[in-house]
């Protein structure tokens, strides 16, 4: 009978064996890595290749504008803002210019990666106290689903920089093909459809909103079907022609603090004079040899993913192997333990100090790993009790894109929930997001979620909400080797790690990274969350060294580039089925 006890005594002196010379095979591993993780006969998913750049988006329209803008002669980035600008109106749940999000940037030339950060920030009137009822509780209501819900939208600013500082093309070239489709109008997919059909209730309380994304009959658009989305194209039309002050001043900005006010918001035209973009240094690591970049506060994404990843590095992860129970224990407790600072240390870093530099440090991580028992699950209330994380949506998009000159970018950004607010504000076709729902209510205490949030991401006036986007660039010898990232909410960071060590540890493909079965863990709720595929075996093992485990939906929608010598590897994420990786 197979003895438990024995293999975990043999698993221990294995690892320690392992953890001596885990740098020697990690290098011989990376060369190794460059041939098979493109095509081998083992093999089961092959990504897309080309030789001239690549485009990774959730949409398949979107992905064709980000193409054509490169054949155009297009950099990187003019791609990522034509993407962008496309999004808004081909993924209308999660793409948007009123939204906002974070642009992780590799400049060839100059041999740099830089972060751009177009995270919303808190309105003036903003304060500690606005999401709370009469009794001190949070009102979840207020902070998702009403005015008080919007923040100032980052995103037009973010994208009108990036094409500014580091893009070749002029506004009218990357807008173009965005208007174009919002006037002409978009055939609507069983992925549009679908999630219309799911939303028709929020969205069906605004009337603007209802307006647009229903027909005049009030029901639902149809598989086929042409959604025209005008007043939205009236809008990138003024953008086009003015830049920033098409969006931040004028008519834009009167109509939607207009419309923000009207449901009981406090965002004002005073409000968007005050938006800024922030360039930021990325939050730099390394892993088994290779460089990670990722995207530093007010996102706890960069960090963590290298906290994280500094704790695995002490285990002989390939040896372990791929979602095998003792690869996915380790894993989950050192999530855990990242996730338990995360609530603690996290937020924006123009208003606390955020210890970059500590949570990101490999002796600290060393410490860390120390306290991880190989046979045995921790106690998340154990590792920091009383807090809790605040809840994410799934609802965010990612893009990767890289170019023949070697540029790169790695693009998330959101309205938070699938179609954040739900509120068009009138006569623009504009949908506001909810993320002054990533604040915390109230610090400290549960929300109605059961998750948590620390002082660090409390509200005040033009302070940016904590984030978990992930945008991700691994250098290898200093170039581009995996740009990458991922919605779902709080799962964004585990999701962009496992691609990461698909590759890295597992030797995938990168088709084969963004495919394998995912798992997550986040301190609180304490449980590990599986999507299918884990064995029933392993998923046993798991509990036998104490972990709570609950098979549930599928997490994330990878957008991934992975690069050689060959050329540009696109993978987009099966797990959603209207994405398209295409190159040229
Ligand atoms: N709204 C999801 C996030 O920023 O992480």
């Amino acid at each position: 009978m197979f003895n438990l006890k024995k293999f975990n005594l043999k698993a221990i002196a294995l690892i320690s064996l392992s953890a001596l010379t885990i740098s020697v095979a990690s290098t011989a591993a990376t060369t190794q890595n460059n041939q098979q993780a493109i095509y081998s006969h083992m093999s089961i998913h092959h990504p897309v290749w080309a030789k001239n750049g690549m485009v990774s988006s959730q949409e398949a329209l979107a992905t064709n504008i980000g193409v054509s803008i490169l054949a155009q002669g297009g950099n990187a980035v003019d791609a990522a803002v034509a993407v962008g600008y496309a999004l808004a109106v081909t993924l209308p749940r999660a793409g948007n210019i009123g939204g906002g999000g974070f642009m992780m940037i590799y400049l060839a030339e100059q041999k740099k990666t830089i972060a751009l950060d177009y995270r919303e920030m808190a309105p003036q009137q903003a304060h500690r106290n606005m999401f709370l009822d009469d009794n001190g509780n949070a009102d979840k209501k207020l902070s998702r689903y009403h005015g008080l819900a919007v923040g100032i939208p980052g995103t037009v600013m973010g994208l009108e920089l990036a094409r500014e500082k580091y893009g070749t093309m002029s506004r009218q070239q990357v807008m173009t093909p965005a208007i174009k489709l919002a006037r002409s109008g978009i055939t609507v997919t069983p992925d549009l459809a679908n999630s219309l059909n799911a939303m028709s209730q929020r969205l069906g309380q605004w009337s603007s909103t209802q307006e647009i994304f229903y027909k005049k009959d009030g029901t639902n658009y149809q598989v086929g079907e042409t959604l025209v989305q005008t007043e939205l194209a009236n809008s990138l039309e003024l953008i086009a022609k003015q830049g920033n002050a098409g969006f931040y001043s004028g008519v834009t900005a009167t109509k939607i603090a207009q419309a923000v006010q009207a449901a009981g918001g406090v965002l004002t035209v005073e409000d968007f004079k005050r938006y800024r973009v922030i360039e930021r240094q990325p939050v730099m690591g390394t892993y088994r040899g290779y460089t990670i970049a990722s995207m530093p506060p007010p996102s706890s994404g960069g960090v963590h993913i290298i906290e994280i990843l500094n704790m695995l590095e002490q285990y002989p992860i390939k040896r372990m192997g791929h979602n095998s129970s003792d690869t996915i224990h380790v894993m989950a407790e050192a999530m855990r333990r990242a996730y338990a600072d995360r609530s603690e240390y996290l937020g924006d870093p123009d208003f606390n100090k955020v210890p970059v530099k500590g949570l990101t440090d490999k002796t600290y991580a060393k410490k860390l790993a120390a306290t991880i028992d190989i046979n045995k699950a921790s106690l998340s209330s154990d590792i920091a009790p009383g807090k809790v994380l605040p809840y994410e949506s799934n609802e965010t998009t990612h893009f990767s894109i890289v170019d023949k000159f070697g540029n790169a970018v790695a693009n998330t950004y959101t309205l938070n929930f699938s179609y954040g607010s739900g509120l068009v504000a009138s006569g623009t076709g504009i949908l506001l997001n909810n993320e002054m729902d990533d604040f915390s209510a109230k610090p400290g205490t549960p929300n109605g979620y059961g998750l948590i949030g620390g002082e660090a991401n409390s509200v005040q006036p033009f302070k940016r909400p904590l984030s978990s986007m992930t945008p991700t660039i691994v250098l290898k010898d200093n170039l581009p080797y995996i740009v990458t990232g991922s919605p779902g909410g709080s799962r964004i960071i585990t999701t962009t790690l496992q691609v990461v060590m698909n590759v890295i540890d597992h030797d995938m493909n990168i088709a084969e990274a963004s495919a394998a079965p995912r798992m997550h863990h986040q301190w609180w709720p304490d449980y590990i969350r599986l999507e299918r595929g884990i064995s029933k075996d392993t998923i046993d093992l798991l509990k036998a060294k104490g972990h709570n485990v609950r098979v549930k939906s599928s997490m994330g929608s990878t957008q991934t580039i992975m690069l050689n010598e060959n050329g540009f590897y696109g993978a987009s994420d099966p797990r959603r089925p209207a994405a398209l990786s295409k190159g040229l």
